[in-house]
């Protein structure tokens, strides 16, 4: 899978790019990540990216121009299944998103900033409005970094079968159990007697009840439609 990022502040995005999983899906060749300074695309000299909105009104907003010729450079190169634009009022993100486009090939990430960027840029190329919660952040770098995390973790053969994506939290519509390691006593607090058994379909079952617990607690809308979704028909 390839992703081409396009943003005004690229330095934001060479931490969470170049480490840990993303680094190592990278160096095996299951993704490549492409930064794209959309300053290089700038309409003139001066380096213009951005100009006043029309109407008036506070913060500056990302030209059509540059964005357009930037996003036209990667589709003469090859052809794109998405073009996500990261803002505030788009779909919310969560794991069923990030299950489908796990399957895509191409995808290109335009990352907002300042006031956004001009709306005709979204009519004409954006074909999914990502949202990673309600909240405004600086620019869509930090999103476009955790959508691409939560991708390219999903794809066949990046995390080894010790820390499979099967097990995640949300992968079955339920929050994950909690987990223990050694020693089995800390501060008088005790490791659950079934996880030591060896029991593997019990201990199934306690992790299963337990991830139903939680979910019910903490997130009762997920919980909820985890029992409609698991209903028979
Ligand atoms: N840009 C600014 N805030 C954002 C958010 N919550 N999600 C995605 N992109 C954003």
């Amino acid at each position: 899978m390839r992703i081409d990022i396009i943003t005004v502040q690229p330095g934001l995005l060479e931490g969470p790019l170049n480490h840990s999983m993303i680094q190592r899906a990278k160096d095996k060749g299951f993704a490549e990540i492409n930064v794209l300074n959309l300053r290089e695309y700038a309409l003139n000299r001066y380096g213009q990216i951005d100009d006043y909105q029309f109407g008036g009104g506070a913060g500056m907003v990302l030209m059509c121009e540059p964005i357009s010729k930037a996003i036209e450079d990667l589709k003469s190169e090859r052809t794109y299944d998405e073009v996500i634009y990261t803002t505030p009022d788009g779909e919310i993100w969560n794991q069923n998103a990030a299950n489908t486009l796990s399957l895509k090939q191409n995808i290109i990430i335009l990352c907002g900033h300042y006031k956004g960027i001009d709306e005709r840029i979204r009519q004409l190329y954006v074909t999914r409005e990502i949202s990673i919660g309600d909240y405004v952040l600086t620019g869509g770098e930090l999103a476009a970094a955790i959508i691409s995390d939560s991708i390219i973790r999903l794809l066949p053969g990046v995390l080894g079968n010790e820390e499979s994506a099967l097990t995640d939290s949300f992968q079955d519509g339920l929050l994950a159990p909690p987990v223990y390691t050694r020693p089995a006593e800390f501060m008088e607090l005790k490791v659950p007697d079934v996880l030591l058994s060896g029991n593997f379909k019990l201990i199934e079952e306690w992790r299963m009840a337990q991830a139903e617990q939680r979910t019910r607690e903490r997130r009762p809308d997920l919980y909820n439609k985890h029992n409609n979704d698991n209903q028979p028909h």
